[in-house]
């Protein structure tokens, strides 16, 4: 078996890890390895080099990927999809292994349609957004940076006695916002899941200080419709005078050494997804759910969408008492 493996779109800590286990796993099958440069770009581009054991060796602590990866806007083109099938039959490849998130998953479910290959797709990207598994590889990490930065804005905040918006990551998903927030003790999320009034955010800021509270965090998910932290925070000033720091995270949440939790979801899903294609699946992405390793067809981790738990949503203004 001649197996590739590729990191594409947004990185998420623990790629590496995902990488180690799943070269790992492929060579104790005795199957050859190659890892495809800058994603589905050194795809097209041929960009492919043999992978052993020892080309994983100490990288299952660092944040990035090894592999480099890319957004490839080239890709969505039938000439960049043909030329990748030619590689993938120049280099004899009859299995890809892609470990990204949803663009990522489009991308595998176009080159299925004119490749026979054998394909399986592996969640990972910070945004923790994808159907078919509890966790994305990447998303504990990013949560845990904006607690620790949020901890450290809440120190400022109290000191001054301050109004913060706190922007995260999350396009289209407010799994960090939520998770971050909770986890900081924020006051108010705002997400791209649910419509926040901005009226009504204020008038509970404020009745939280007439109940004494003298610093308020708010979290607000980069996708959120009322527009960026920026953006919000000039809407509450016109709105209700309020005056307020802005602080956006940004791409911190991306790097880093990823958490013990995401090194481990990476090292079971790259070597489950040895094991799914030993089986002869194609056109699945591996998933925890509850404990269990599962497989679910690609569109479907994009086409049904990943609902934020309902319950920690209630708690963020249960506990804001
Ligand atoms: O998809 C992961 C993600 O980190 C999103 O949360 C964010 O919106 C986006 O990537 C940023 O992408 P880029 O690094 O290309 O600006």
């Amino acid at each position: 078996m001649r197996v590739a493996i590729l990191t594409s779109g947004g990185d998420a800590p623990g790629m590496n890890a995902a990488i180690r286990s799943a070269v790992r796993s492929a060579k104790n099958l005795n199957w050859s390895v190659f890892g495809i440069k800058r994603g589905y770009r050194g795809l097209i581009y041929g960009e492919l080099d043999e992978m052993g054991s020892r080309s994983v060796s100490n990288i299952i602590q660092h944040g990035g990927t090894i592999l480099r990866t890319s957004r490839c806007k080239e890709f969505e083109t039938d000439e960049g999809l043909q030329q990748a099938k030619r590689t993938l039959e120049a280099y004899g490849i009859q299995a890809l292994i892609i470990i990204g998130g949803d663009g990522s998953f489009h991308g595998a479910v176009a080159l299925a349609k004119i490749w026979d290959g054998q394909i399986v797709g592996l969640p990972g990207t910070i945004d923790n957004d994808l159907f078919g598994t509890d966790y994305t590889i990447g998303y504990d990490t990013a949560v845990n940076t904006a607690v620790e930065a949020i901890d450290k804005i809440r120190d400022t905040a109290e000191a001054q006695e301050r109004f913060f918006l706190i922007e995260v990551m999350g396009r289209e998903a407010g799994f960090i916002a939520l998770e971050a927030g909770l986890s900081s003790g924020a006051e108010e999320i705002m997400v791209p899941e649910i419509h926040s009034e901005l009226g009504e955010v204020h008038k509970r800021l404020m009745q939280g200080k007439q109940r004494g509270k003298t610093s308020s965090i708010l979290v607000v998910a980069e996708g959120n419709h009322e527009g960026n932290a920026y953006e919000i925070g000039n809407k509450l000033k016109n709105l209700c005078g309020s005056d307020y720091r802005v602080v956006v995270l940004g791409h911190i949440q991306r790097g880093g050494s990823p958490t013990a939790r995401d090194r481990i979801l990476a090292t079971k899903l790259g070597a489950y997804a040895v094991d799914v294609l030993a089986e002869g699946k194609t056109g699945v992405m591996v998933g925890e759910v509850k404990g269990e390793l599962t497989t679910i067809p690609l569109e479907q981790t994009w086409q049904t969408k990943k609902p934020l738990d309902p319950y920690l949503l209630r708690l963020i203004s249960v506990l804001d008492t």
